[in-house]
């Protein structure tokens, strides 16, 4: 566990900014790297959809940090002692006592994963007139809140969209706007104020305790209750700990305790946050608890499993107390900022600063040349998986969803979102990345646009299939043999 007053870096006598894993592994699996020629063959089959290629024909899958982060030794032993009953598990109480200590919240309620704690929170306190402010929001929550005839009001501050920024909490409410939209929407018509820690879809930002106080001040104030996403808490953690004034003596379970003591309740996926999967609903407050607590049974299950498989529930316990460990959660946004800044050091368009969760890249300004309704993050994406057999993450228009006039709602920003796994990859697997990015920013001028043969209308991205304006792909892979010889 960390120790106030230490930031147990460990530093180079060259000098040199490097990241070092604190950890050795002891389980492998194997990867494949599938030549150009079949790699150009699998992202026709996958419609230049990432979702939907298969994970052998993937090199590195940075995808998601979303259920496939590495589990730890003490993880894995906890799985084996599992308590399988209906009720009353003893693996539950463990997952509980972890809650207790870690988050400092008396109450919880199991899920299977985040989205169905977002079904379960918006089913409750959302309804047609209603409306939720929120920093930035994720896919799966706005999808709740609308099912459940609210609305969103995304209520950021004028930093979080500049792709290029040294300003360190990018994730932050702005409490001006904030206050002029419960004066416009009047305060008994807020649902509930939504803070995500570590904005997802703005480049995994997170946001300040400073920021925090004043939104809980305004929520209050109000008689507005305030909810905390922590899915992404990990990350926020490290950087409340290594950006913010006076926190930097700090131990990570106060700042965390101090972060809860602020909300009225908060949710997460543990496919995240524990590196496990599953999920649950935290409160100190016995009357939220209740309101939501009928629920779980109807859409998850008993209430000392919602869901969850008891394995599952003994290395999540295990997982939120390595969550207070700086060791633990400062590997991913050590290795993401190795990426970030060498990308920026190159000239590529990269978010900056390095947030956690993964490396986002520019789409828009690196295929300046593809207009946005042709989709130039699908398009950067579908690139990059036949440049190097590297599957990332379209966050851009395709990720948006249509107006009900049935016309694109662009997006704000068009990234390629390339997550880091915890503890998942090495240095070298990182550098290929790097150099391979290079490459095809070299070559970028090849790459053309998207354009849809199959759009579902719900939460497209998933499943939709496109094809390219063009041949570039083909031309993309013959400059890729040019340069490259037989190289895979
Ligand atoms: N909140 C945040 C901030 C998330 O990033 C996610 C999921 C969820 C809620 C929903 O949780 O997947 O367990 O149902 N993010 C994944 C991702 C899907 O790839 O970023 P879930």
């Amino acid at each position: 566990m960390d120790k106030p007053g230490q930031m147990q870096t460990v530093r180079f006598h060259s000098g040199e900014s490097t990241p070092l894993e604190m950890h050795k592994v002891r389980v492998v699996q194997k990867l494949n790297l599938l030549p150009i020629e079949a790699r150009v063959e699998r992202i026709f089959g996958a419609g230049f959809n990432t979702f939907l290629l298969r994970n052998q024909d993937v090199f590195l899958d940075m995808l998601t940090d979303s259920g496939t982060n590495a589990m730890s030794d003490n993880q894995v032993a906890a799985m084996s002692v599992a308590d399988d009953s209906y009720a009353g598990s003893a693996s539950y109480y463990k997952l509980e006592a972890a809650i207790r200590e870690v988050f400092n919240q008396q109450y919880f309620l199991p899920v299977h994963q985040g989205r169905a704690a977002e079904h379960i929170i918006s089913q409750v306190f959302v309804r047609k007139g209603t409306v939720v402010p929120m920093n930035y929001h994720f896919t799966t929550t706005k999808a709740h809140i609308e099912l459940a005839g609210g609305v969103i009001e995304e209520i950021y501050t004028d930093e979080a969209l500049k792709t290029h920024s040294d300003f360190p909490f990018k994730g932050n409410m702005d409490v001006a706007k904030l206050n002029r939209t419960i004066e416009k929407w009047g305060a008994a018509n807020v649902a509930y104020i939504r803070l995500e820690a570590g904005t997802n879809l703005i480049g995994g930002q997170p946001f300040s305790m400073q920021n925090l106080r004043e939104v809980s001040a305004v929520a209050k104030a109000n008689g507005i209750l305030l909810l905390m996403d922590t899915s992404l808490i990990n990350e926020n953690l490290y950087f409340i700990k290594t950006r913010e004034d006076g926190y930097q003596d700090k131990s990570i379970k106060d700042i965390l305790h101090e972060m809860m003591s602020y909300t009225d309740f908060s949710y997460f996926s543990g496919r995240k946050v524990s590196c496990t999967r599953g999920g649950g609903i935290c409160t100190n407050n016995h009357a939220i608890y209740m309101k939501m607590r009928d629920l779980v049974p109807l859409f998850e299950g008993f209430l000392t499993y919602g869901g969850m498989s008891v394995r599952e529930i003994e290395a999540m316990a295990v997982g939120l107390y390595e969550t207070l460990d700086f060791d633990v959660i400062s590997h991913s946004p050590t290795f993401i900022k190795y990426l970030v800044d060498s990308l920026d050091r190159r000239g590529i368009p990269v978010i900056t600063p390095a947030g956690g969760l993964g490396c986002h890249l520019d789409a828009g300004e690196f295929l300046r040349h593809v207009p946005q309704t042709q989709y130039p993050a699908g398009a950067l994406a579908a690139a990059l998986y036949v440049a190097s057999g590297i599957r990332g993450m379209e966050r851009g228009t395709i990720s948006s969803v249509r107006d009900a006039a049935g016309n694109d709602v662009l997006a704000d920003v068009e990234l390629l979102r390339l997550a880091f796994p915890r503890r998942v990859f090495t240095l070298s697997q990182i550098k290929y990345a790097e150099d391979r990015i290079q490459w095809l920013h070299d070559n970028r001028q090849l790459v053309g646009g998207l354009e849809w043969t199959e759009e579902p209308p719900v939460l497209r991205f998933f499943v939709g299939k496109l094809k390219p304006i063009g041949d570039w792909v083909d031309r993309l892979a013959a400059k890729f043999r040019q340069d490259f010889g037989d190289s895979l």
